[in-house]
């Protein structure tokens, strides 16, 4: 029943419209709402006996490949400001380039939809035998690195057919926070922030279902795009990794040159592409970064960019007051899990360019939805 495409035309459109479904099997019996005298809590039981040493652990190393990395780098802030413990990213290649350092006092989190990435799988290897504690996050039983870690969880996502990943990156996030608020000590200091995400995770999927309504707009925006040679989105903070992972899908599967880029970073290069053609999507809904976007629109503003700024709802008219700008508005969640919400747009953009330009939307060319060769 999972691998027919139902009313749908592609799996990747299947697969974005039913987000609020498997956000909602993967926090099935891992969430606790809490009673009158018990606090709302997470429990994540192919991790029981290790969060712990994971607490312990000196630092959390997240290792993938492509939309896996990007869940991981969407979910390292939150993971920073609960557990404490140092965060840092290895996309899985450069890792094993590098023979970069792994410690046995390192938790390094393998992070792969198929569980059978050849990248991922071998940086696992070379964890192993530096000694870390290794973790895997996958969406499939019984897969290699479900097999070959220590511990892990499972996102649960339900089969995913589309070589480019969508409800399995949203799914991926969703683990990841809940990761955060597992390892985190439940302290009264941060109980007001850690039952706000708890609140905000059980509200999800609705929020998901309220984006999904912005298809038909985004097929719209798709129809004004659909000749350009190149689109750029601009993110930082926790929707740094909503600008790669959106660059990342128009790329795979639309075929058109994008790039995601650190916002902050926008003076020391991308600034000099800028102009009235190039178009560029801003991504500035309301987080501690949302003054410093607003100052990054009024620079694109000042250099006549062609901007498209997403937004959270009610803030149209405050984030385009310096020029003219086509706006997405989004519902607006806790800042952590915003990421999910943010990359709804992005993928039905995404997968309207890739239709109406006439490409393989489920099989890009040249791409493997498991790349198990090195
Ligand atoms: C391939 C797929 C991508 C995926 C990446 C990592 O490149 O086309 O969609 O993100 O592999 O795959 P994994 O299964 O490890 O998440």
């Amino acid at each position: 029943e999972q691998i027919n495409k139902g009313n749908y035309e592609h799996y990747m459109q299947k697969e974005i419209h039913e987000q609020p479904e498997s956000l909602r099997t993967t926090m099935r019996g891992r969430l606790i709402r809490g009673g009158s005298s018990k606090a709302k809590t997470v429990l994540l039981g192919g991790l029981k006996d290790h969060i712990k040493s994971i607490r312990r652990s000196r630092r959390i190393v997240f290792i993938g490949c492509g939309t896996s990395y990007n869940a991981a780098l969407a979910a390292r802030p939150i993971l920073e400001e609960l557990s404490g413990v140092p965060v840092t990213m290895e996309i899985a290649s450069d890792l094993l380039d590098r023979q970069g350092p792994i410690y046995r006092e390192d938790t390094a989190v393998f992070v792969s939809q198929s569980g059978e990435t050849a990248d991922s799988l071998l940086a696992l290897e070379y964890a192993l035998e530096n000694g870390a504690l290794c973790v895997g996050i996958t969406n499939t039983v019984g897969s290699a690195i479900a097999r070959n870690t220590h511990c892990g969880v499972h996102i649960n996502a339900g089969c995913e057919i589309g070589v480019a990943s969508t409800k399995a990156y949203t799914s991926q996030i969703v683990v990841m926070a809940m990761l955060a608020l597992a390892i985190g000590d439940d302290t009264i200091s941060s109980r007001t922030r850690r039952d706000a995400i708890i609140d905000g995770l059980f509200d999800l999927p609705n929020k998901v279902r309220e984006v999904l309504k912005l298809d038909q707009e985004m097929k719209d925006l798709a129809k004004l795009l659909i000749a350009e040679q190149s689109l750029l989105v601009f993110g930082r903070g926790y929707n740094y990794a909503t600008a790669l992972e959106g660059a990342l899908k128009v790329k795979e599967v639309a075929l058109m040159h994008s790039e995601g880029i650190l916002a902050g970073e926008m003076k020391h290069g991308p600034l000099a592409l800028v102009d009235e053609n190039l178009p560029i999507i801003v991504i500035a809904t309301r987080d501690t970064c949302f003054s410093k976007q607003q100052s990054v629109i009024q620079q694109l503003h000042a250099r006549k960019g062609r901007l498209i700024v997403m937004c959270s709802k009610g803030y149209a008219a405050s984030v385009c007051s310096g020029g003219s700008c086509r706006v997405i508005e989004v519902p607006q969640v806790e800042d952590c899990l915003q990421p999910v919400v943010n990359i709804v747009p992005l993928q039905l953009l995404a997968y309207h360019l890739t239709v109406l330009r006439g490409y393989n939307v489920d099989q890009p060319r040249n791409l493997a939805k498991s790349v198990t060769t090195l």
